[in-house]
């Protein structure tokens, strides 16, 4: 008997896209469809994820090397895929994650302008990852301006501001934006590219159109 898989789509973008309100509008439609879902995130969705989702998104800006940084951001995916993703999948689960690795790319590569080779963000996903991809990744683009404004906006009324990557300077996340942009160039099967710059219900229409029609759900 062959195991049935699940559906892997991964949410991506910059600050403030609204990525985890989509994530869970989108669990929400699957569910009316009778469809097995989890919804998870990086970093930190597992427990020792959520450890490691402190050291990272929490105080100095400028706390880590980049590649000590890239390799942190791995280990919480290794052990994200190994203990939640792929088991749920394996058992047809369909996994729905606010962020995967393309934001390592964006983040630690383009972000910080070329400081890590990209070889070395490659040979990183082959060991951690393998051939192993998302079926479908939504990239949410908006204007880093507006984005971190929302962002910042909603980290007022946290009582831990997870805000080490907004405190970074615009140009990182012009540069990262681009990088987002190049990536889905690259791969227009993968990804599928929407404007974060309208309504939540517009956004979610755009994003169950999208998943509708690649799954011919009704
Ligand atoms: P979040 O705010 O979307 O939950 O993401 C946490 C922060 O971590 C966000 O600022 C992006 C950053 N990040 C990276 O820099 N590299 C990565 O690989 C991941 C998954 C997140």
């Amino acid at each position: 008997m062959s195991i049935k898989q699940g559906i892997f789509i991964t949410f991506e973008g910059g600050e403030g896209t609204g990525k985890s309100t989509q994530l869970s509008l989108l669990a929400n439609y699957l569910n009316t469809q009778n469809i097995n879902n989890i919804t998870t995130k990086e970093p930190g969705g597992t427990a020792v994820g959520q450890e490691l989702r402190k050291l990272l998104v929490c105080g100095d800006k400028d706390k880590f090397d980049p590649i000590a940084e890239a390799l942190l951001y791995y280990a919480d995916r290794r052990i994200h895929l190994t203990d939640k993703i792929w088991p749920a999948l394996n058992n047809g689960t369909w996994v729905l994650s606010d962020r995967f690795a393309d934001s390592t790319m964006a983040y630690q590569y383009y972000g910080y302008n070329k400081r890590v080779a990209k070889d070395v963000l490659q040979h990183l996903y082959a060991i951690t990852v393998g051939n192993f991809k998302p079926d479908l990744t939504i990239l949410l683009d908006i204007d880093p301006q507006i984005g971190l404004a929302r962002s910042l906006k909603k980290a007022e009324n946290m009582e831990i501001k997870e805000t080490r990557f907004e405190s970074r300077e615009l140009e990182f996340h012009n540069s990262m934006r681009t990088g987002y942009l190049e990536m889905a160039e690259l791969e227009p099967k993968r990804f599928v590219l929407l404007n974060a710059n309208q309504s939540i219900e517009s956004l979610h229409q755009e994003i169950i159109n999208v998943v509708k029609e690649r799954y011919k759900l009704s």
